[in-house]
């Protein structure tokens, strides 16, 4: 048998095995080496003729050749250390059959350094793809400039007008105004209009990631810089090059990084977690908060010298109450986008219920009044949207004497109490105080109202 197979085997068969990068060992029907290549000579730091005569069920009991004399079967993928050496290898060995019938074994091994190199290779190459990819999906998710921002009251349009020259700049801008009242849209309409148009717009919403990823995902970290880190991550800054971050909700950012923002921003560059490289930002920041942070910094929750720093050009959003006189043109350019969506026909609206709406205490801004405006669609049973289809989720009229739900009556009371207050943090800390609830209970029922962000 061990003459028969190196015949088959031959000179030919010999020179091409020897042109393999992969170590090659070839065994006959009862384990004894009958060929060894250059390659495992190489991989093996030994001479590999030595090892032809030697038997492989005896020399190697655990390997992957091993197995398949004994089972038969191929065997893909294992990892052991290579005879005599310490060596460690990824085998597929396979059964050999001549004319139907097994007559030896064969395996193919590489070095497990080296196939780590090429998994290392592919992570790289993923993390780029996801870079790449990213910066893709913000490019091609911003491109309308300031024409979104719909509205004719002088107090907008002076702002709009602000925010158009702030663009042409790299001036840091602080966008400020309740929820809903667009400061998502003036950060996109900055970026657009301004020479970094072509790079990302990164938005982070800092109140919506935890405070200990925060830090990571603004810098990114290197792998295994900390438990969990598997591979590096490449962070916002970074991402975001010459481009525009968005930190939106700066407000509800923890101190700690905020100190560590602060930092970055002074210096002008960073480093990623773990990472001892200085990298250098490039990137506009636009930060929005709908808080209070004059208070916030009172009470010590947000730094001052971090305040004046995002501070250069600030822009206040005046919330849609201020603005009632917007609200035709409003409802004029929403109708037919929500149409569409919802998939109705609705193609006006009836002067009452115009009318209903603007006399409306607005808490929700813009916001609210595309979901109310939603909602009439959805119930109204002509094309034009009827005083009746118009249900605002609560008529804070003070001469009501309707009865309610409680649940209702409930939310009536905390509008009320935020009107009067004011929706800033002290307002709602006051809120809380007169409804005699916990602040943490006011944020339970703001959110069920859909009153705060998601
Ligand atoms: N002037 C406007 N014209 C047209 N649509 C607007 C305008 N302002 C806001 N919107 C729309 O209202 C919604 C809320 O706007 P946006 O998300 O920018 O508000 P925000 O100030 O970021 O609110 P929050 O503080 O709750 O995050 C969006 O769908 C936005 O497109
Ligand atoms: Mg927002």
């Amino acid at each position: 048998m061990h003459k028969n197979l190196m015949e088959h085997l031959g000179k030919l068969g010999r020179a091409v095995l020897d042109l393999s990068s992969e170590g090659i060992l070839l065994t006959d029907l009862e384990g004894n080496i009958i060929y060894t290549n250059k390659s495992y000579a190489e991989i093996c730091m030994r001479d590999g003729q030595e090892r032809v005569g030697q038997n492989i069920l005896q020399t190697n009991p655990y390997g992957a050749i091993t197995e398949v004399l004994l089972t038969g079967k191929s065997v893909i993928g294992k990892k052991h250390a290579s005879f005599g050496s310490n060596v460690e290898v990824l085998s597929n060995a396979f059964p050999i059959f001549i004319e139907n019938q097994m007559v030896g074994a064969i395996v193919f091994f590489r070095e497990i350094g080296e196939a780590l190199k090429i998994l290392d290779e592919l992570a790289k190459a993923r993390e780029d793809v996801r870079i790449l990819s990213s910066k893709l999906e913000q490019i091609e998710r911003t491109k309308d400039d300031f024409n979104a921002i719909i509205g004719r009251n002088r107090q907008l349009i002076e702002v709009i007008n602000l925010a158009r020259r702030v663009s042409k700049t790299d001036s840091t801008v602080l966008l400020r105004g309740e929820s809903g009242t667009g400061k998502q849209l003036f950060a996109e309409a900055i970026h657009n209009s301004s020479k970094r148009r072509n790079f990302p717009f990164i938005h982070l919403n800092c109140a919506a990631i935890p405070d200990n990823l925060l830090e990571s995902e603004f810098f990114g970290y290197e792998k295994g810089s900390f438990m969990g880190a598997g591979q590096r991550k490449t962070g916002t800054f970074e991402l975001a090059d010459q481009g525009t971050i968005f930190l939106d909700e700066i407000g509800d950012m923890d101190l700690k990084l905020q100190a560590k923002l602060l930092q970055v921003l002074q210096s002008g560059e960073f480093r990623r977690l773990g990472g001892v490289k200085l990298i250098k930002i490039d990137a506009r920041i636009i930060a929005a908060t709908n808080r209070d942070l004059e208070g916030l910094i009172n009470e010590g929750h947000f730094r001052k010298d971090l305040y004046f720093r995002l501070n250069v050009v600030s822009i206040e959003i005046p919330p849609l109450r201020e603005r009632i006189d917007d609200i035709p043109i409003l409802v004029r350019n929403m109708l037919p986008r929500i149409s569409r969506r919802v998939g109705r026909i609705v193609t006006g609206i009836e002067d009452e219920a115009l009318a209903k709406l603007e006399q409306y205490h607005w808490f929700g801004n813009i916001r609210e009044l595309e979901n109310i405006l939603e909602k009439a669609i959805t119930l109204c049973n002509g094309e034009k949207i009827k005083a009746e289809d118009i249900y605002l989720s609560l008529l804070p009229s003070p001469e009501s004497k309707a009865i309610m739900p409680l649940e209702e009556l409930e939310q009536l009371m905390i509008t009320r109490a935020l009107q009067k207050f004011g929706t800033s943090l002290a307002g709602k800390k006051e809120t809380a105080r007169v409804l005699g609830v916990s602040l943490t209970t006011l944020y339970n029922k703001l959110r069920k109202m859909g009153k705060l962000q998601k």
